[in-house]
């Protein structure tokens, strides 16, 4: 791999001709860019981006077996409104694995997340159809409970974000909403322990759960995620807002929990996700262009958009 970072800064330069010290748009960019390598169309000067073929099939390298998914998206499409933000995603997530979801801002990598837990039925513009099952059920289905749905499938977001009460109250927030009848604090303590928080917060467990730093907070929220007792956990770029030991941490975290949940990333970060993950999906405006094993995709990828994108050419 190149260095992604610096590549991927000098080509958004180039196009866009924007001073990313001063954000301003004009003549100040100094990179320019090989005609090959921008996303215009070639030979006709121009700099649009070429139409998408939504119709192309993804390419999936060592697919992951039916029998293997403990999630199942087929030919999954949803819209905002007019727009069409996901275009016929089919995609298996094994279990005990970690699943990356990478691609530029907006191809569409939260939209695709948020549909595993029913999220996105909280925004009343959003359409969709195909299917999505969990464990053979589809979660669609006019009697499935959208609540229950996030019980077993929790989330984790990019900004900590620990309600503002008591570290134990946060984790006890699902369980009580649930109605859970067994014992309380051994849930909390059990669940503060998975998310390798326990040890930082037990003699604080009626401090506010906004006292502690940003990278306890994001296993805080870990913890309320895993105390309803998930099979799924989705996180949303969930280090993008912390300093790089707490990341770390957190990275090491989420080899450990593999053991109990299948984990659903998604990551702006490509070392990360080479770090994490099990299997990476490359999406790109909307669709799933390509998926298979993480070494595969960032050493050998199939598709030319992939091995653009991993190379930091776009995005
Ligand atoms: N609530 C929303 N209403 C309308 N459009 C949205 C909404 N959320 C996301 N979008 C659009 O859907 C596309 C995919 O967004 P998103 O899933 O957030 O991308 P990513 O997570 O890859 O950056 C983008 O074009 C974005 O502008
Ligand atoms: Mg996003």
């Amino acid at each position: 791999m190149t260095t992604p970072a610096t590549d991927r800064a000098a080509v958004k330069t180039a196009d866009k001709t924007v001073d990313e010290t001063t954000g301003t748009t004009g003549s100040s960019a100094k990179v320019t860019v090989k005609p090959a390598e921008r996303s215009g169309n070639p030979g006709t000067g121009s700099n649009e981006p070429k139409p998408f073929d939504y119709t192309q099939k993804t390419v999936r390298t060592e697919p992951v077996l039916d029998e293997a998914a403990v999630v199942s998206i087929r030919d999954f499409n949803l819209w905002y409104g007019d727009f069409q933000a996901v275009h016929n995603v089919s995609l298996n997530v094994p279990k005990n694995q970690v699943t990356a979801l990478i691609g530029a801002s907006g191809c569409g990598k939260s939209t695709l997340l948020r549909c595993i837990n029913r999220m996105n039925d909280l925004i009343p513009i959003v359409k969709t159809d195909g299917t999505l099952t969990y464990e053979g059920v589809d979660l669609y289905d006019r009697a499935v409970d959208p609540v229950e749905v996030r019980r077993r499938v929790g989330m984790v977001f990019q900004k900590p974000n620990p309600f503002p009460k008591s570290v134990y109250d946060n984790v006890a927030f699902g369980p009580r909403l649930n109605g859970f009848k067994g014992d309380l604090g051994a849930l909390v303590e059990k669940s503060l322990r998975r998310a390798a928080l326990w040890d930082e917060v037990k003699d604080k467990l009626k401090g506010s759960g906004l006292g502690l730093s940003g990278g306890q907070q994001q296993r805080l929220c870990i913890a309320r995620a895993m105390a309803t007792e998930p099979d799924i956990i989705l996180m949303d770029e969930p280090t993008s807002a912390l300093d790089p030991m707490s990341t770390d941490r957190i990275e090491q975290l989420i080899h450990e929990i593999k053991e109990d949940y299948t984990v659903v990333i998604v990551t702006h970060n490509m070392q990360q996700a080479g770090r994490v993950s099990d299997r990476t999906a490359f999406m790109h405006l909307g669709v799933l262009i390509e998926e298979g094993p993480t070494d595969q995709i960032f050493t050998k990828p199939k598709h030319e958009m992939t091995e653009r994108y991993v190379e930091g050419r776009f995005g």
